[in-house]
């Protein structure tokens, strides 16, 4: 922390931090990006091994070659069902109509986004644990809270995975590690800082054992 270390209220942060994919090319200065890798690497890892790496990626042609590679994921996953999607069918139930688009949005410009991040874990490339992530995932998070008190919108994401490989390659990554998410970082150039919808708490938390929700006191 330094003197011009942001203030935000935790629970403001906590509940106005979505997806923000529509980003200005306006670059990052380069003690605002320390300032959050340092708030990211904060978060827990299993028995604080810490092994991780965080790849700060502005090159444009990187960026040029992965958000190809992207883009390709992006129209397997959803592009391909844009119509399903858009006419409410249940391919876009969950995701919604809105995000659609602004998912879309990304993935036709995620190479304007100033700044990616790319978390890497080490050790984990063959895993088949399902808790693999759970040693980074806490500390990704951080890194896009810490975005969110500069201002700075962010997204984790995914479809680029495809071709893990190539961007290991790319990126001189070492055989044993994996990448864990692309976070494209920028100042928003349009939405909101507003709540994430999710189901309400009451319907998704089980007090004592699997099934016994409650209803809040207020
Ligand atoms: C594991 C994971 C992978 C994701 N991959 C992508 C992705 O490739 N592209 C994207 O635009 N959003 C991606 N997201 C973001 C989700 O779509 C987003 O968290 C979700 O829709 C909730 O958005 P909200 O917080 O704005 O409500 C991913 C999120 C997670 C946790």
């Amino acid at each position: 922390m330094t003197d011009a270390t942001p203030a935000l209220d935790l629970f403001e942060a906590l509940h106005s931090t979505p997806a923000r994919r529509y980003l200005k090319p306006d670059p990052i200065p380069d003690e605002v990006l320390w300032s959050i890798l340092d708030a990211a690497i904060r978060g827990p890892s299993g028995g604080n091994a810490q092994g991780w790496g965080w790849i700060v990626v502005t090159d444009p042609e990187v960026k040029r070659q992965v958000a190809e590679w992207y883009r390709e994921g992006w129209q397997r996953a959803y592009g391909s069902r844009r119509d399903e999607i858009m006419s409410g069918g249940a391919a876009g139930q969950a995701l919604g109509v809105r995000n659609f688009l602004s998912a879309e949005h990304l993935a036709q410009h995620l190479e304007e986004a100033p700044v990616w991040v790319i978390p890497v874990l080490r050790g984990v490339a063959k895993s088949t644990s399902i808790r693999a992530g759970s040693s980074i995932y806490g500390a990704v998070q951080q890194l896009m809270l810490a975005a969110r008190a500069y201002g700075i919108g962010a997204t984790l994401t995914s479809l680029y995975l495809g071709h893990e490989d190539d961007v290991k390659a790319l990126l001189g990554i070492p055989d044993d590690a994996a990448t864990m998410a692309l976070i494209p970082l920028g100042y928003p150039s349009q939405g909101r800082w507003a709540q994430p919808k999710r189901h309400p708490v009451e319907e998704v938390t089980h007090w004592g054992r699997w099934g016994e929700t409650r209803a809040r006191e207020a």
